[in-house]
């Protein structure tokens, strides 16, 4: 998003991870495994600490890392966390038991759109993390922004889909449909009455929407 030379200058001073989270990233790396941009969640992190957030709910847990490094970042907080991908979720366990920080972490297995119940026996929620298929955002966003506390707030990654919602013409019909759904998603959001948002364009694009509460 930014310019490449001040994209690596601000990444080459992000400091190194704990040696596990650098082993993730390897593996993510390696193994093609969409984490978050390194710009993108400490940002998100650094929100996270100043918002103080006891509980997050994370949609799109992959093999664990964002998860870790909520739980790794402020320490007071829980997590709970919905992955649907079988060989994924057993990553993500095998990863959150070594880290020693299993007990700030739910993992719940399933697809994000049916697994409400068991979702909201956990509410509320001071953040909710939106980090899985980018067609479904708002589905996910109606959801469960319900289970939010009063002056909680909403982070959406990949919002910019690696500058491509600004691109006047894509190829692939594929990507085309994906981008189109990704922008009419950022147009409802910078529009919903409750929320004030606003985007990001660090890592691939983050979304910040803080509830309005009582005020309109
Ligand atoms: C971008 S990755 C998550 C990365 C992770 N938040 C991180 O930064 O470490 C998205 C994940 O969401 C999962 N996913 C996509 N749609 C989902 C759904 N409807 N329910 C549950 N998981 C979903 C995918 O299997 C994938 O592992």
């Amino acid at each position: 998003m930014l310019n490449e030379k001040l994209h690596f200058y601000i990444e080459g001073l992000i400091p190194a991870r704990n040696p596990l989270f650098m082993e993730m990233e390897s593996y993510a790396k390696k193994h093609n495994v969409p984490i978050m941009e390194l710009a993108g969640i400490e940002t998100m992190l650094q929100l996270l600490r100043i918002h103080r957030s006891k509980k997050i709910l994370e949609v799109g847990t992959a093999i664990g890392y964002s998860a870790l490094r909520m739980a790794s970042a402020i320490p007071e907080t829980h997590i709970v966390t919905i992955e649907r991908d079988e060989e994924r979720i057993n990553l993500a366990k095998e990863f959150i038991q070594r880290s020693g920080n299993g007990e700030q972490i739910a993992l719940i297995e399933g697809d994000a759109l049916e697994v409400e119940e068991t979702v909201s026996g956990y509410a509320p929620y001071d953040a909710i993390f939106i980090d899985a298929a980018k067609g479904q955002y708002k589905k996910f966003f109606e959801i469960y922004a319900k289970y939010l506390t009063e002056d909680g707030m909403i982070i959406t990654d990949n919002v910019l889909f690696k500058g491509l919602v600004a691109e006047a013409e894509i190829e692939s019909k594929r990507t085309r449909n994906l981008v189109k759904k990704i922008d009419e998603f950022n147009r409802w959001l910078m529009n919903h009455p409750d929320y004030d948002s606003v985007i990001l364009p660090v890592g691939d694009g983050v979304a910040i929407s803080k509830r309005r509460g009582g005020r309109k």
